[in-house]
């Protein structure tokens, strides 16, 4: 099989291409990615001799090319992942958001309907689901959940996944969808929460948390959900939405308070900002279609997975080093200067 990945220079898409070229190694994997200031081709480094790994640069939203790449490459699976997912960024550029994550998701589904291919599999998120209230622990994500989004993230994702949809009942294009709570685990980009964590204490930097840290997450180790997606796509039923969640549960503060005590850090580095604009409270997927259906179960835990996650970021220094270095300092000023002051 012919697996045409995009955005495998990011985070899940990276460790979702290690997860395959390893597993099957009968398949080709061609890795797209544009090498935004998220994708980094070092987290590719420990598989790109494979041979049954190739990586190309280009545009999900570019016609042109990725008509042209199909032809040439006549994919049978399509997994996308390529994004802009930083909901921060989706507050100060919206527009870029609709183009990649809307544009590029019809610009792949028109290429995966001329060059026919057997499986177009759209990576994405619980937010298109909105949030739940803090006080109502009983309430979980369901596939049937109305799609309530709150960001220009979550918006520009939940269009995408109503055009996937339509894509099915008007073309017939096989799909299928999963909708993934917050991840965690290796080559994470340092702007996200846990390795922004980890990078800020090792430095004994203030650890900026958004509002009084009550907001919560649904916490997945990255390869739980890359096992899910190929799950998804080999046994899925085409046309069908797939929450995948590992009922972890925590507060932002938690995460915090955790990764400080594993590295013996202290609490004092928490630092409290003003909170994001429209913020979501409490996200928790309901897993119960994929594991019933499916057989699906998550390996990881988060209290196990965190600390090995902590471990990876400490054995694996100059991979995020090399990010800190980069556009990432100036990004994090913009973000950050004038909060940090309040
Ligand atoms: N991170 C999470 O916790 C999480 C949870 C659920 C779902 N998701 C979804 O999973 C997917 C991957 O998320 P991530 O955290 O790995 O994101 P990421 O930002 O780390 O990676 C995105 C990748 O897409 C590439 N890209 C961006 N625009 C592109 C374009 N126009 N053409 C080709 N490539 C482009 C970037 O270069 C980058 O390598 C996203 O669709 C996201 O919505 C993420």
């Amino acid at each position: 099989m012919k697996i045409l990945v995009t955005g495998g220079a990011g985070f899940i898409g990276g460790n979702f291409v290690h997860y395959m070229v390893n597993k099957y190694p009968e398949d080709t994997i061609i890795n797209l990615d544009l090498l935004t200031y998220a994708g980094n081709l070092e987290t590719l480094k420990p598989v790109e001799d494979k041979p049954n790994y190739r990586f190309v640069k280009g545009d999900i939203a570019d016609r042109k090319f990725i008509f042209e790449l199909f032809e040439k490459e006549r994919p049978d699976v399509v997994i996308n992942f390529a994004a802009e997912s930083h909901v921060d960024r989706s507050i100060s550029d919206p527009e870029s958001f609709v183009r990649t994550n809307v544009l590029g998701t019809t610009t792949l589904m028109d290429a995966a309907r001329e060059f026919k291919v057997k499986r177009y599999h759209q990576v994405s998120t619980d937010e298109v689901y909105g949030d739940l209230p803090l006080d109502r622990p009983d309430l979980f994500f369901t596939e049937e959940t109305p799609l309530h989004t709150s960001s220009p993230y979550s918006s520009s994702k939940a269009a995408a996944d109503l055009f996937v949809l339509a894509y099915h009942r008007t073309y017939g294009l096989p799909v299928t969808i999963s909708r993934c709570s917050n991840n965690y685990g290796p080559y994470h980009f340092p702007e996200k929460l846990i390795p922004l964590i980890i990078s800020r204490a090792l430095a004994n930097e203030e650890l900026p948390v958004y509002g009084k840290g009550e907001n919560i997450r649904d916490w997945l180790h990255v390869k739980d959900h890359c096992s899910a997606i190929d799950l998804i796509v080999r046994k899925g039923r085409v046309g069908e939405v797939y929450n995948v969640g590992g009922h972890n549960e925590r507060t932002n503060l938690e995460v915090v308070k955790t990764i400080l005590k594993v590295l013996d850090k202290p609490e004092s580095l928490i630092r409290f900002v003003t909170d994001r604009p429209g913020h979501d409270m409490r996200y928790a997927i309901d897993p119960t279609k994929i594991e019933n259906e499916l057989g699906w179960k998550p390996e990881y835990n988060f209290d196990t997975g965190i600390v090995q996650t902590i471990e990876w970021y400490l054995n694996n220094r100059e991979w995020w080093e090399h990010i800190l270095s980069g556009e990432y300092t100036k990004y994090f000023e913009e973000m950050y200067a004038d909060r940090l002051d309040s």
